[in-house]
């Protein structure tokens, strides 16, 4: 009870309750909301007509517009991040325009449930675009889709590893089934499914995924690979290595960021302690390691060039969803440190681009998306800053 009313103080004062409420609590959703439109005019462009099937994906380090990606491709795994930005917007905004348009974005994916899965990937292009719709539109035909789809990613479960395997066109490249910590997000699809008229073999599936990975993906000071291969017969962990991050035996940043969302997603789910005690020491373990008190990692934990604004962000939503799962008030003002960072410049695009943020970084050592706005950057950031307005309202 004591630590109770303590916990609602130091929330009172950090965040709302009081007289000091930050003026970009509020201010931020409206310049996303202002950012969406002029996307949506950019899209539509002089045709007037906005083309379902393109999704903009990245603006490069010296360009102001959009590119788009065609999503009737499963390769195109950020397809359902723009749906879910326009979902996002309507929930804050209440803009019908809004709605219109992120079910627009949304049903287009759909073509993914009616055939064979490519990758784990299928996890985040359904979160993003059908389960946000659903969750605020109750319809039953996006849940029909997501109930195909969780049967089709657990497809990818192999019971002698463990794990789903996220790239099969990369086993023989590994030597093995590989499981990347990105893959963690995905089992929200499994978890979600399970709770909503699915198979109860879907929770199965994720808790063993976020149990063999714990077991796996991480060192002993919490810090995680990225990859981890396994014998696909014997389901032995044959070893660790990266894909993304500057050697294998460094701590990539939007790694580390899945892991930390993951565990405290995968804990509120199924409420085991393991995953929320798991989660706040992934989490510590990153939080210790950040450069300076701007609380934005660079991309990898060994350098210090290129800024991750998603990383970020992706952790700034987890952080809040943590904090009210452990009571660690703690977490909570590293989360608003993070947001009101990345809502002022360097971080915000302004007048200057029509995405929320810029100063991301996509693969650097393939050499792609370095230092550019990108969807999955601008999609955590509204989803972080929906989170804090619900959590103070
Ligand atoms: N899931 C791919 C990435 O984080 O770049």
């Amino acid at each position: 009870m004591k630590n109770g009313i303590l916990y609602l103080l130091s929330l009172c004062l950090l965040a709302g309750c009081s007289l000091v409420r930050e003026e970009w609590i509020d201010e931020a959703p409206v310049y996303c909301d202002v950012q969406v439109h002029r996307t949506l005019m950019e899209l539509r462009g002089d045709s007037g007509h906005i083309d379902y099937t393109r999704t903009p994906r990245n603006i490069l380090d010296g360009e102001t517009a959009w590119n788009l990606r065609s999503v009737l491709t499963p390769e195109e795994w950020t397809a359902g991040f723009f749906p879910g930005i326009l979902w996002y917007d309507y929930e804050n905004s209440g803009d019908t325009m809004v709605l219109r348009e992120a079910q627009a974005f949304t049903e287009p994916l759909g073509y993914l449930v009616r055939q064979k899965v490519y990758d784990h990937d299928l996890g985040f292009i359904m979160i993003g675009s059908y389960l946000n719709g659903y969750r605020l539109t109750q319809d039953t035909e996006y849940k029909k889709v997501l109930l195909a789809a969780a049967d089709s990613l657990a497809t990818l479960f192999n019971p002698q590893v463990g794990t789903l395997l996220s790239w099969p066109r990369n086993v023989e490249m590994f030597g093995g089934h590989n499981t990347i910590m990105d893959n963690m997000l995905n089992l929200e699809l499994l978890l979600w499914a399970a709770d909503n008229g699915g198979s109860e073999r879907l929770r199965d599936i994720a808790v063993s995924h976020a149990d063999t990975t714990m077991a796996y993906h991480f060192r002993p000071d919490y810090t995680s690979y990225h990859v981890a291969v396994y014998d696909p017969e014997t389901g032995r962990h044959l070893y660790n290595c990266t894909h993304q991050g500057a050697a294998d035996s460094t701590m990539w940043a939007r790694g580390q960021a899945w892991a930390i969302y993951g565990y405290t997603m995968v804990y509120e789910y199924t409420h085991e302690p393991r995953f929320l005690d798991f989660a706040q020491k992934v989490t510590d373990a990153y939080l210790q390691r950040l450069p300076d008190d701007t609380l934005i990692p660079y991309w990898d934990f060994s350098r210090s060039d290129y800024r991750d604004a998603s990383a970020a962000c992706i952790v700034a939503s987890a952080l809040i969803r943590l904090s009210e799962l452990c009571g660690n008030v703690a977490y909570l003002d590293r989360a608003m440190t993070m947001l009101q960072t990345l809502s002022a410049p360097p971080y915000r695009c302004g007048d200057a681009r029509p995405a929320f943020l810029q100063h991301s970084v996509g693969n650097y050592p393939a050499g792609s998306e370095i230092d550019c706005s990108i969807n999955y950057a601008d999609y955590y950031y509204i989803e972080a800053l929906t989170r804090l307005k619900r959590h103070l309202k």
